[in-house]
């Protein structure tokens, strides 16, 4: 499995299994399924409701901690100092594991200060509770803020992205101040698969428009965390990494940006 390199020298799993919409039984069988196929990477919050679903399964699977990279994320009711450090607990005893290998900030909140939240965030890193600490949904504005307040603290910041929201000036951004992107809805929900020239590059080189998408984000040293359910989607999108992204496809599809942007909740501003 690809890697890249956080800004402190910790590594991340370009792909990984995305959670939300899994819950119970089928989440479990889903992440030992996908542990089982090679992924090492899952992606949940508090907000799945599916914690101790994976639980289960990292707990039948023999994969030593140390290969897996468990990412978890605190909702913004819960930002304020005390609060995240409560949930914190909470989460890591849901997912019976000593630390996160990445904790993100899941939303940020108008009302708690970000710096209020990173205080505990980098406190919980210093405790050993998490390797890695993180944002998701943060603006250009939101993660001068937060580089402000430490500029080595934010590793990642994860985003809704796919081609046809291909937010240019965040990648530029992250890049230039050393931030991992991670690729949340990298499929756009599904729509990818009614791309007509996703799909028509997918007859031609014999991939799916999954594969086209997922590779896409890679090449960018993004990384990506579709989610999926069923062995065959599983299978399909952890093999994005062996065979050449021809060029011709990786040209047209710098080109289907639509600002297509699928979750929006008001806050933050994104436009
Ligand atoms: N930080 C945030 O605020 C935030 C927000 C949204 C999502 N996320 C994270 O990002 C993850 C992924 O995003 P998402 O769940 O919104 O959407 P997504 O990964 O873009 O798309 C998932 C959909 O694509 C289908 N699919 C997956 N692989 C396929 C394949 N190879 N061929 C055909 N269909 C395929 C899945 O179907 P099946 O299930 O039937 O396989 C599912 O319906 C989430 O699960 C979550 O972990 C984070």
């Amino acid at each position: 499995m690809k890697k890249f390199e956080l800004k402190n020298g910790n590594e991340i799993p370009a792909l990984g299994l995305g959670t939300s919409g899994l819950r119970g039984k089928e989440c479990t069988k889903v992440v030992k399924k996908a542990l089982d196929l090679g992924y090492r990477h899952i992606d949940t919050a508090d907000m799945y409701g599916n914690h101790q679903a994976i639980a289960a399964a990292l707990n039948q699977s023999d994969i030593k901690r140390k290969d897996l990279f468990i990412t978890s994320k605190i909702k913004s009711e819960d930002l304020k100092y005390n609060d995240l450090k409560k949930a914190a607990d909470r989460l890591l005893n849901e997912l019976d594991i000593e630390y996160f290998d990445l904790l993100l900030i899941h939303w940020p909140s108008p009302e708690i200060p970000v710096e209020e939240s990173l205080k505990a965030m980098k406190e919980l890193k210093e405790a050993g509770k998490t390797k890695n600490v993180g944002v998701s949904n943060f603006t250009i504005p939101l993660l001068k803020e937060a580089l402000e307040y430490d500029s080595n603290l934010i590793t990642v910041n994860q985003v809704e992205f796919h081609p046809t929201l291909y937010q240019k000036d965040l990648l530029d951004f992250a890049f230039k101040n050393d931030i991992i992107l991670t690729a949340y809805s990298p499929l756009a929900q599904g729509e990818v698969f009614k791309n007509s020239v996703l799909e028509s590059l997918g007859k031609k080189y014999d991939k799916s428009p999954a594969q086209l998408a997922l590779r896409w984000l890679i090449e960018k040293n993004i990384v990506a965390i579709p989610k999926a359910s069923s062995e065959n989607h599983l299978k399909n999108n952890l093999d994005v990494f062996d065979w050449n992204f021809p060029v011709d496809a990786a040209r047209e599809m710098e080109l289907l940006d639509q600002n297509n942007r699928l979750i929006d909740p008001g806050y933050p501003k994104f436009n």
